[in-house]
């Protein structure tokens, strides 16, 4: 079966999205993308113009979802939601309802309020939910867990993971909502809750955390992406802003853009995760997991480069020799094809966009699988969910000042920090 999709969000991401699925078509026939949907129609025309000119596909514009859904010109059986983060949960829901399977970008949606709303009506409805967490998959992460899992460092004590960096007081990718706490926006929430999803996809799952937020950088300016985030320029040059901001405007910056956070594992292992975009001229990215044998250093996704693990007596195993210490360790069907065929590797050549693609273009099969009933996604609601619990616990301790549970962040128990962004947004669960 092909599976008709919708693209819906045509700004920066919506524009990897379609470069994924360009990727995707050059080894798999299980998706056509049929329609790309946003008000800004400029956009959309661009996003639609790529995919035209990489594959046989000239998908049709509109305004909505609901247009799409509507309109006689298109058969729609699934959606690609990759709108900025207040849309998700609406789409998502919309979607579902009108009997389409979704596939939807990370974090799953605004707070755990509205995840809880979708995941209600996924049950309802029997729809395939899928969140576009990337960052897993990237062979080198799967080599990272692979040797977790056979005890290459022994037994995990403790795993730190740092982001700190200078936006030098620019927008996260130069968009509004990133600084606006209502709009989920911060690079704390919106990377961070990246580094949860590996932390627990390298750690299981988490139990408790204590964090110390603060909003540092409150005046902000709109930078060139060129300035901002230059390997993702390109990206990003079609798109437009809701309200008409130009780059150069300032922007008022209410979103926590700095955290530490203290975790405890299911496991009894221990975390510390630092997140930082204030860190004027000082920077830090390291990510290792600390056991009772050496430690895991890894380095940072989509780059290529192979984890490497370095033990008491100060001998180190990297390259190849880290595959003998995972002899049945093979990656996917999907992801080999998408290697050309490599099953097994250490690291791999090739630039940041062409990863950001392929790893897109196994969202999109994890997704057309599902959709016919060959499995589930990786990446459904429930660990959407753990990750930006993990993410929402830091905001939530951050503003309590105290230790919260994960479970009562998923449950709704702990959700003071969450309940503005559902107040501001009309967000209700009955
Ligand atoms: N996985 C990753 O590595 C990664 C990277 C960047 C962004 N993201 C996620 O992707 C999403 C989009 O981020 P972005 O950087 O592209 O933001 P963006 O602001 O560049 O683009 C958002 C687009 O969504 C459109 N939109 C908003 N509401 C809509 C609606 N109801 N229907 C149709 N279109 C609508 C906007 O007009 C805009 O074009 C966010 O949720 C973000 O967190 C993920």
């Amino acid at each position: 079966m092909v599976l008709n999709m919708a693209l819906v969000g045509a700004g920066g991401m919506g524009m990897r999205h379609a470069t994924g699925y360009v990727e995707l078509r050059k080894y798999f026939d299980d998706v056509r993308m049929v329609a790309v949907c946003d008000p800004h129609l400029e956009s959309a025309e661009a996003v639609a113009g790529v995919i035209a000119e990489g594959t046989p596909e000239a998908p049709r514009v509109f305004g909505s979802l609901a247009d799409a859904v509507e309109s006689n010109d298109v058969t729609l059986d699934a959606v690609d939601i990759v709108t900025s983060t207040p849309a998700h949960h609406g789409l998502a829901i919309e979607a579902m309802e009108a009997g389409l399977d979704v596939m939807v970008e990370k974090p799953m949606g605004l707070t755990l309020t509205a995840c809880r709303l979708m995941q209600r009506v996924e049950a309802a409805t029997g729809r395939v939910l899928s969140i576009s967490e990337n960052f897993r998959r990237d062979p080198m992460n799967r080599l990272a867990r692979a040797l977790l899992d056979a005890g290459a460092i022994g037994q995990p004590y403790f795993a730190l993971d740092f982001s700190v960096g200078s936006a030098n007081r620019g927008v996260m990718h130069s968009t509004v909502w990133r600084a606006k706490k209502v709009q989920a926006g911060g690079v704390v929430l919106d990377a961070g809750v990246h580094n949860a999803d590996l932390l627990l996809y390298l750690m299981g799952p988490a139990v408790r955390v204590f964090a110390e937020t603060d909003v540092n950088d409150r005046e902000r300016v709109l930078r060139p992406m060129s300035d901002q985030a230059p390997g993702l320029a390109a990206m990003y040059t079609h798109r437009r802003e809701g309200g008409g901001e130009e780059v150069g405007d300032a922007v008022e910056q209410d979103a926590v853009d700095t955290a530490f956070t203290s975790i405890r594992f299911e496991s009894g292992a221990a975390g510390q995760m630092v997140i930082s975009d204030a860190a004027h001229g000082y920077g830090l990215g390291e990510s290792v997991v600390v056991g009772s044998e050496g430690t895991l250093y890894r380095p940072p996704s989509r780059r290529g480069i192979g984890p490497r693990i370095v033990r008491g007596d100060g001998s180190t195993v990297e390259g190849d020799d880290l595959l003998a210490l995972v002899p049945g360790w093979e990656l996917d069907d999907v992801t080999s094809a998408l290697w050309d065929g490599e099953r097994r590797m250490s690291s791999y050549e090739m630039d940041f966009r062409q990863i950001d693609a392929k790893i897109i273009a196994i969202e999109y099969m994890d997704l057309a699988r599902s959709s016919i009933g060959d499995g589930s996604p990786e990446v459904g609601s429930d660990v959407g969910m753990a990750a930006l619990a993990l993410a929402y616990g830091v905001m939530e301790s951050g503003e309590a000042h105290e230790a919260v549970l994960i479970e009562d962040v998923v449950s709704g128990k702990v959700r003071g920090f969450q309940d503005v962004i559902d107040r501001a947004a009309g967000i209700v669960e009955c």
